[in-house]
Order: C-alpha cells, then sequence, then structure tokens
C-alpha cells in the first residue's frame, strides 16, 4: 500500500532512495517518484508512471543528486495511476511530501485550501498534506517541524508520511498513525521508510514509530515527539536477519524462492515453537493463557483467514474447542455475542493490514480473554498492540501471493491445537503422533517441492483457460478455497472454490469440456463422498486433475489426471496439499507471463482499509 523512503546524510542520497524503493515495490508498483534537494537548495523531482525501474531509466537519461530527499512507490487509492498522481507531491515550489494511506477528510482540506488560492495539480489526497506544510511554513513562519505538527493535527485517516523543504535543506520530517513507519539508524545518517527491508543495505538499527509519533531528522540530529507533542526517546532494535535474505540468488521469482524456502522457514518456526528461551514463543504468558480459555475467535484477511478456517478444523476437531473464524473487515463492523472465555487470535503475515489492526483495536475491554497475534514480523504494529505473540519464522515473504508464511501460519495453529488438546484431554498417542508429524514436515514438504516438473506439466492445461474450479471437503476446503486465490492472483484465471458437496447445489452447471477441476482428494473418511462428486463433474466433461494420497485407490484415465502426493500423517496433509497448489499457479502463472511476484492491482502490504 505504497511504499516510503527517505534519507538525509552527508553523501549522494539518489542510489540509497531507489535501493529502497527496489525493496519497497512489494507494496504497489502503480507510479514512483523521488525529490532531492539538490547542493544549491533547489527542489528536484522525477516522477513516472509504472514499475521502478520506468523511474530507474529516467534517472539513467537524468540523474539527480543531493545528500536529502524522499521517495515513493504508489499503490493507487485516490487518483488514477499517472505522471500527474505520482509522488511525490509538492507547494511553492519549495516543500515535496510522500504519504502512504488515505486522508479521509481530503475534500473538506482541499476546498480550504482553494479559498487560501492553493492550486492542485493532481486528483491525490495527499497533495492537501503539502499545501498545507506549505501554508504553515510560508503563511505562519514555522519551522519545518512545526509546520508538520501543526498539519498532521488537521489530518483524519490513516497516514505514514516523509517531507521536505528547500529553507530546511538538511531536514526530513515524518509522521505516522495506522501505517507503519520507521527510522533506520546510520552513522552520521538517518533513513525513513515503510518496512525496515528497504534500508537494510544502509542500517541494522531502528527505531518503530509509534502511533502519532512526529520525527525531524538531520543528518546528525533526531527528535521523535509523542503524540502531546513530548520529546521522547524511542528504543533503538538492532537487527540481526541477514541483509541479503529478500535477495533472488539463482530464483527466477521471489515467490519461487519463497515456495522453495518453505521446508527451512517450517523447520525455524517449530523449532521455535519448543524452545522456551525465544522470544513469545509459547511463552508462560501464553501458557497460562491456554489455561483458563474455552473458545477461540479466529479474525484475518485473504490468505491468512484461509489459515484460521483450516485451524478451525483442527481446533474443534483434535483439540475440542469451540472455534469460529471471520475477515477481519467483516468482524470489524458487526454486533458480536462472543462466548465468556474467549481468546482473539489475530493472524497476518505483515502484521500491518489495517482491517486486522483495526479488528483487534475495536474489541469490547471485557470481550476476550486475551488477544494472540501470530505474525511473521516482529515489531509489527499488530505485535506490539497484541496481549501475546507467536511468531513465524518464515523469514521476509517478498512475493506478493503469500507462500512460506501460509505453511509457517499453519505449523503454529497446529502447535497451538496441540498446546490447547494436551489441556483439554487429548490421548497421549494422539499427542504423540500430532508431535511426530509436525516433526516430519520439512521433510514431507521438501517430498512435494520434487514434484515440481510434474506440476509444471500439469499447469500447461490451465494456461488458455478462462475459469478453474477448486474442490475439497472438510479440512481440504479452505486449502481448495487457498489453491484458488493462489491461481487468481497471479494468474488473473477466475477461480473459485467449492466444497465438493455443494457443486450440485449450483456450481454444476459451470461445468462443461473448458472448465478445469482441481480436487483434493486424500485417503480419508471422505474420500468416497468426494469420489461421487468427481464423477458428477466426469459425466458432464469437466477436465478433472486430482491431487491424492498414495492409497486413495484413483488412477489416472483420459479425463482424469492424478497427480500422487508423498505419503504423510493426515495431521500435516493440509499443509502438505497447499504446496503443490502453490507450484501449480506459480507455472501457470510462468506459462501466461504475468508478473509473478507482482501481479496488478495488488500490494503485499495492505495497510488502507
Ligand atoms: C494472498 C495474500 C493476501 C494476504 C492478505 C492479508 O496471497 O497474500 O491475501 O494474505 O492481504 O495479509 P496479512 O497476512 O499480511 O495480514
Amino acid at each position: 500500500m505504497c511504499g516510503i523512503v527517505a534519507a538525509t546524510a552527508s553523501r549522494e542520497v539518489a542510489e540509497i532512495l531507489m535501493e529502497g524503493l527496489r525493496r519497497l515495490e512489494y507494496r504497489g508498483y502503480d507510479s514512483a517518484g523521488l525529490a532531492l534537494i539538490s547542493n544549491k537548495a533547489a527542489l528536484q523531482m522525477r516522477r513516472r508512471k509504472g514499475k521502478v525501474k520506468e523511474l530507474e531509466m529516467a534517472l539513467s537519461h537524468q540523474p539527480l543528486t543531493g545528500f536529502n530527499g524522499i521517495a515513493h512507490t504508489r499503490w493507487a487509492t485516490h487518483g488514477e495511476p499517472s505522471e500527474l498522481n505520482a509522488h511525490p507531491h509538492t507547494s511553492g515550489g519549495r516543500v515535496a511530501v510522500v504519504h502512504n494511506g488515505i486522508i479521509e477528510n481530503h475534500e473538506s482540506l482541499r476546498n480550504e485550501l482553494k479559498e487560501k488560492n492553493y492550486k492542485f495539480s493532481s486528483d491525490t489526497d495527499t497533495e492537501v498534506i503539502a499545501h498545507l506544510l506549505h501554508y504553515y511554513l510560508e503563511k505562519h513562519g514555522k519551522s519545518l517541524s512545526e509546520a508538520l505538527r501543526a498539519s498532521v493535527l488537521q489530518l483524519e485517516g490513516a497516514f505514514a508520511l516523509s517531507a521536505i523543504d528547500i529553507a530546511h535543506p538538511n531536514q526530513i520530517v515524518a509522521s505516522r498513525r495506522d501505517s507503519p513507519l520507521v527510522i533506520g539508524v546510520g552513522i552520521g545518517e538517518y533513513f525513513i521508510a515503510s518496512d525496515q527491508l528497504a534500508l537494510r543495505q544502509v542500517t541494522d538499527r531502528f527505531i518503530y514509530l509509534e502511533e502519532n509519533d512526529t520525527v525531524l531528522v538531520a543528518p546528525d540530529f533526531l527528535e521523535v515527539r509523542n503524540a502531546q507533542e513530548v520529546v521522547v526517546e524511542r528504543k533503538i532494535t538492532q537487527i540481526t536477519s541477514s541483509p541479503e535474505e529478500n535477495m533472488l540468488g539463482s530464483y527466477s521469482h521471489f515467490m519461487q524462492k519463497e515456495i522453495f524456502e518453505q521446508p527451512k522457514a517450517l523447520h525455524a518456526t517449530l523449532a521455535a515453537t519448543n524452545d522456551s528461551e525465544s522470544a513469545g514463543l509459547f511463552s508462560p504468558e501464553i501458557e497460562k493463557t491456554f489455561d483458563i480459555i474455552k473458545a477461540v475467535q479466529i479474525v484475518a484477511c485473504g490468505t491468512s483467514y484461509h489459515a484460521g478456517l483450516v485451524a478451525r478444523y483442527w481446533f474443534e476437531e483434535l483439540a475440542g474447542i469451540p472455534c469460529q473464524v471471520e475477515i477481519a473487515s467483516e468482524f470489524r463492523y458487526r454486533q458480536r455475542v462472543t462466548q465468556p472465555a474467549t481468546l482473539l487470535i489475530t493472524v497476518s503475515q505483515s502484521g500491518e493490514t489495517a482491517d486486522t489492526l483495526a479488528a483487534l483495536r475495536g474489541i469490547g475491554s471485557a470481550e476476550f480473554v486475551a488477544s494472540l497475534a501470530i505474525s511473521n514480523v516482529d515489531n509489527s504494529t499488530l505485535v506490539r498492540e497484541s496481549d501475546l505473540v507467536f511468531l513465524t519464522k518464515a523469514g521476509a515473504e517478498v512475493g506478493v501471493a503469500s507462500t512460506k508464511a501460509f505453511t509457517t501460519q499453519l505449523a503454529s495453529l497446529l502447535a497451538i491445537t496441540l498446546a490447547l488438546g494436551r489441556r483439554n484431554g487429548m490421548h497421549e498417542d494422539q499427542e504423540q503422533e500430532i508431535s511426530s508429524a509436525l516433526d516430519s514436515l520439512p521433510d514431507t514438504i521438501s517430498g512435494v517441492l520434487k514434484m515440481d516438473s510434474q506440476i509444471r506439466d500439469l499447469s500447461a492445461k490451465f494456461t488458455r483457460r478462462k475459469n478453474a474450479l477448486f474442490l475439497g471437503r472438510g479440512v481440504y476446503y479452505p486449502v481448495a478455497m487457498e489453491g484458488a486465490l493462489k491461481l487468481k492472483e497471479i494468474s488473473y484465471i477466475h477461480a473459485e472454490a467449492y466444497a465438493a458437496g455443494e457443486l450440485k447445489h449450483g456450481p454444476l452447471a459451470l461445468v462443461d469440456e473448458d472448465m478445469p477441476i482441481v480436487a483434493i482428494a486424500p485417503a480419508d473418511q471422505l474420500l468416497e463422498k468426494l469420489r461421487s462428486n468427481l464423477e458428477e463433474v466426469r459425466a458432464r466433461g469437466g477436465q478433472l486433475c486430482v491431487f491424492a494420497d498414495p492409497d486413495s485407490g484413483l488412477e489416472s484415465s483420459a479425463d482424469l489426471l492424478v497427480l500422487m502426493m508423498p505419503d504423510c500423517a493426515d495431521y500435516i496433509k493440509p499443509i502438505v496439499y497447499t504446496v503443490a497448489l502453490q507450484l501449480l499457479a506459480y507455472y501457470v502463472a510462468l506459462n501466461k507471463g504475468t508478473d509473478v511476484d507482482k501481479p496488478r492491482n495488488l500490494a503485499k502490504s495492505v495497510t488502507v482499509e
């Protein structure tokens, strides 16, 4: 949802900003731009519609120089993707602003500013911030940091923003509300970004800003003020992960890299669940909470919501704990009746998803026993604002389509099932079986990854199709939903998932020889029922691709292609089958030539409602 990067130093910063934008492009790629204050205190700017490489080309023809600057990659909210709507936005030839979020009162501010003779050159909500800053600087003679504080007081909605002004050529100001923003601490230089990933090439020390903080930085100066405008010290955190973690290496796409990293990510996540020393994982506080809860409410969006749907089967069937799962954007606006002693679990890879955060912030004071965040990003807003935290150890996920984050969420949720089951009369043998199934997970996933070329061959059947159906029953229904989401978001093929038993209640009307159907058919108690559903499809000419267990008794024939999955315990099959569906989506997108890592209209971190 837009990426911001800013740098003030005693050296050229254009390349630092551009590298930051390349690393932040997962947040939006409709347009990109940067503004620098030259050594003669002039404001220089380049903006381009499209991806960061368009801006890169523009800069290679007409480079910009300067020690102080801001840059932005955009995911359009107000105003179409165009050069005029690209950030930075300027005012009076002196101020430039980059912004992530939505200014909800931009229309009334726009009207007030027009009355003050400000002219608007874009359709964005952001431009009001540039003019507001200019107004306070020019008409009220305020300093840059005073002008920022006066301006943010007028803004309603969510924002992370950063601004420069030629009258303060060494300074950058920034502020955040409901959108992430970090300060990178260098030696005699400071950086600002939406995500620390943008700055890992220049520093490993970060300050995570709090709600309504305002910041002023110069190469050797930092001042953070809190919401009450009081100067405060914010802790500097040293990051230990390697700056190369988000490099492609020998892979063609981040999605491919992240699919293949799953054995390692799962191993790290499971190791952490067994290590009582590691930060927050099964901490004594979590254990104490698990002792008293009687029900679970899971809230999440997109792929993370699918993880919650799978977990509901586990919590109820294996741990005997009643579980509700809801999409965050619905949960937050609904009048709810919550059972006593319910634990709220939010699931979010980024920990910054606006709807999930709003759902957490909107709960009643005594509605839940506690809130537990399952997230992949330490120090994310969700992690900081939840009572309890369970960190997945997927490592940075750059591809917009979530893969290793999802499977590590599932592994964490299965480990939680085990912890809850232990307290709820789970038989020791079953506990042991689940535990060994989890131990075998990384190796089993390596087995699925060996099906790579088989799945690549299968993908050809989908390349020219416009639609696809995904079928599953029981816990494999949400797995089918996740398979359909992966396919639609990166290949742009319309894909829907159905609980296979629902087929004859409507969707069967869609089935003909042009409709490929993916079925998830492990040998469980629902297999016979699923087989009947597959026959219904077959009888209507549907093209079936079935992912099945070796002992399912299914065999390939003219209208039925069966791919045998590695043998493994039932408990981990939802995770194992998911990986095959990820590979399928990846290869279909590759065949179609879409931008796998940056699918159109999407962004990795959805920090707006
Ligand atoms: C799909 C995908 C999205 C995210 C959703 C929530 O591949 O990645 O559906 O799962 O936007 O994001 P997080 O998990 O960061 O809250």
